[in-house]
């Protein structure tokens, strides 16, 4: 199985129409309000790993990984000199073979599983189980929730329930399902994906907006205890 080889084009490319050039929002805001679990942490998929540096504090050491090494270049070097910086780090691995030396107690799920086809969806279930420390939790970014795609992406359309068909199996129960309230707002980007703080009406070198408002949810996972 070849994992790498389209993302590594893209990450070439500057092709990344997903990078929001910031944290995710609720990332943000689970940082900001204290909410995050402490421990260690992974963000598999991390990309440009915006999330890695937000969450990255003494209590809490967060790996970021992707299977792209130009990403994990690029990353490891513009976050170095980050005061934070020793508290994170990028590694260049396929989360589907990849065997760490320690299991994780959080781990946040962010454009990640809506990347795999959804024949792969019970592979990822079973390497998050693998992954992850018998009381850790996993945060679930349930993205992008969009009946109106009639079946589209990006790259592929998610339900709740399709996490639920994956996890529970595995001994997953759900602690929390939420709206994301902290979504991105209807936004013009421009064509990197950065976010513009301008009003839709005005005319610049945009190409399109966005708006996740609406197709996100948070879901907390944990191991059911079993005595
Ligand atoms: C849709 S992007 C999302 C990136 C990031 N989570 C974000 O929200 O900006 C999917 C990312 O997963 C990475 N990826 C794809 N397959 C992977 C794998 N098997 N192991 C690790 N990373 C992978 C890609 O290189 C890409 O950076």
């Amino acid at each position: 199985m070849d994992n790498a080889g389209g993302w590594e084009k893209s990450w070439e490319a500057g092709a990344t129409p997903w990078d929001l050039g910031g944290p995710t929002p609720i990332i943000l805001h689970l940082s900001d309000t204290c909410s995050l679990p402490k421990g260690r942490t992974l963000v598999p998929g991390c990309g440009t790993g915006y999330d890695v540096v937000t969450m990255a504090c003494p209590d809490r050491y967060v790996v970021g990984l992707d299977i792209s090494k130009t990403v994990v270049e690029q990353s490891s070097k513009r976050f170095s000199s980050l005061p934070n910086a020793k508290y994170f780090s990028f590694l260049s691995e396929d989360f589907f073979t990849w065997e760490p030396a320690e299991k994780f107690d959080l781990i946040f799920d962010c454009t990640f599983f809506c990347t795999f086809e959804p024949s792969m969806r019970p592979l990822w279930g079973q390497r998050m189980e693998k992954l992850l420390k018998p009381d850790g939790e996993l945060i679930t970014l349930v993205f992008p929730i969009d009946e109106r795609s009639g079946g589209g992406g990006p790259p592929y359309k998610v339900s709740v329930s399709e996490y639920e068909n994956v996890l529970v199996p595995l001994g997953f129960e759900a602690i929390c399902i939420a709206d994301n309230q902290v979504a991105v707002k209807p936004h013009l980007v421009n064509n990197n994906m950065n976010l513009l703080d301008k009003p839709y009406d005005q005319e610049d070198n945009v190409t399109f907006s966005i708006n996740f408002q609406g197709l996100e949810k948070i879901r907390i996972w944990k191991k059911k205890k079993t005595s």
